[in-house]
C-alpha cells in the first residue's frame, strides 16, 4: 500500500523519500506532456521574487507556472524594489525604505504562491544558516512559498538533479554518486552542495563527498555521506559526479584553496569510465570544469537545466493541490 503523503505548505527542502519519489514521477509525466494539468492553476498567480541574479530559475519557474495555466509575474527586487529592512524594531533612518513585514504582506495579498530567491551574505554565518531573509518572507507573506534558492538550500535544482539521475540510471544497485568540490575565484554559497547532499542521501543513493581539507559542509547536510579528501580515490567506480564549488563553512565564506588539480578533465576518469558528470550551471569553464567534460559524452548539464522546468512544475502543482 502506498504511504500517505501529507501535502506541503511550502516547498523549501527535502521532506521524505516518498514525496521525493512522487515529485520525480510527476515531473517525468509533465516532461512527457507539459500541458497535462493546464487547467490546475487557471486564475492563479505566482510572484517570482529575485533578490539575486538568475537565468535558469527565473525562466524555468515561469515556464512551469504557465504549463499549469498560472500567470507568473517576476520582480527583480534587488534592482526594481525598495531597499528592504529586515530587522524587527529597526529605526529606519538609514538606507532602507520598506520593511520586509510590509513588503511580504503586500506580495502575499497579490499572489496565490510566492517564489523567492535570497542568497546568503557569506559574512553573517548565524543569519545565513537560519535562512533569515528567506524566513522573513515565509513569516510575513501568509501564502505558500517556493524556494528559488535560499542561503542554505536550492531544492528545485536538487529535484531536477534527482530527476536527471533517475533518467540516467537503469542499474539494479544504488548508483555511486560523488559530489566533488571544484576550484573557483569567488566565494560561492553552500546551497547547491547542501541541497544536493540532502536530496541524494534522502533518495537513498550512495553518496561520497570530496573536497580539500577545510571545505567540510555543514554536518546537517553531509551526515550519512562518505567524506574522502582524496579526489582520485573518491571518483573510483563513480556512476554520477556532481561538480560544484563552495566556500569554506567552518572559516565562513572564505576561499582557502584554488587548487587547479581539482578541476575535472578526462584524465580524472581512469577509474570511473562510465561516469556521468553533472553541474547546476552557471559554470566557469576551464576553471571549475573543463571544456572537454562539459562538451563531451559524460555531460548531463543541459538535461539538468531542461529538467528545471518539470521540477518546478511538479513542486508548484503539489502546492496548488494543497489549496
Ligand atoms: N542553477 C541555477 O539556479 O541557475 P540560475 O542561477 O541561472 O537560476
Amino acid at each position: 500500500m502506498a504511504n500517505i503523503i501529507q501535502p506541503l505548505q511550502h516547498f523549501t527542502k527535502f521532506e521524505s523519500f516518498d514525496l521525493g519519489n512522487q515529485l520525480i514521477e510527476k515531473a517525468l509525466l509533465y516532461k512527457a506532456n507539459p500541458a497535462l494539468d493546464k487547467a490546475k492553476g487557471a486564475g492563479k498567480r505566482i510572484g517570482c521574487i529575485f533578490l539575486n541574479p538568475s537565468l535558469r530559475t527565473r525562466v524555468s519557474t515561469q515556464l512551469a507556472a504557465m504549463n499549469l495555466g498560472m500567470e507568473p509575474i517576476v520582480l527583480n527586487m534587488d534592482k526594481e524594489g525598495w531597499a528592504l529592512e529586515m530587522q524587527d524594531g529597526a529605526v529606519m533612518n538609514r538606507g532602507t525604505v520598506e520593511h520586509i513585514k510590509d513588503a511580504a504582506a503586500v506580495l502575499g495579498s497579490y499572489f496565490d504562491i510566492l517564489a523567492i530567491r535570497a542568497f546568503p551574505s557569506l559574512t553573517n554565518k548565524e543569519e545565513d544558516t537560519s535562512d533569515f531573509v528567506f524566513s522573513q518572507f515565509v513569516k510575513y507573506s501568509g501564502v505558500p512559498v517556493v524556494s528559488l534558492e535560499s542561503a542554505t538550500r536550492h531544492p528545485l535544482q536538487s529535484l531536477a538533479d534527482q530527476i536527471t539521475i533517475r533518467e540516467n540510471w537503469a542499474g539494479k544497485k544504488k548508483p555511486k554518486v560523488v559530489l566533488t568540490w571544484g576550484p573557483h575565484i569567488k566565494a560561492i554559497p553552500h546551497a547547491v552542495a547542501n541541497s544536493f547532499a540532502e536530496w541524494t542521501l534522502g533518495m537513498d543513493h550512495d553518496l561520497t563527498i570530496t573536497h580539500p581539507v577545510g571545505y567540510e559542509l555543514d554536518e546537517q547536510f553531509s551526515k550519512g555521506a562518505t567524506i574522502e579528501y582524496n579526489q582520485s580515490k573518491a571518483l573510483e567506480g563513480a556512476d554520477f559526479v556532481y561538480v560544484k564549488n563552495w566556500s569554506s563553512f567552518n572559516d565562513y565564506g572564505k576561499i582557502i584553496s584554488t587548487d587547479a588539480s581539482w578541476m575535472l578533465t578526462e584524465n580524472h576518469f581512469e577509474n570511473a569510465e562510465n561516469a556521468k558528470v553533472m553541474h547546476c550551471l552557471p559554470v566557469r569553464r576551464n576553471l571549475e570544469l573543463s571544456d572537454e567534460i562539459l562538451d563531451g559524452e559524460r555531460s548531463l548539464v543541459q538535461q539538468q537545466a531542461k529538467n528545471r522546468i518539470f521540477a518546478a512544475q511538479a513542486a508548484i502543482s503539489h502546492l496548488l493541490g494543497n489549496k
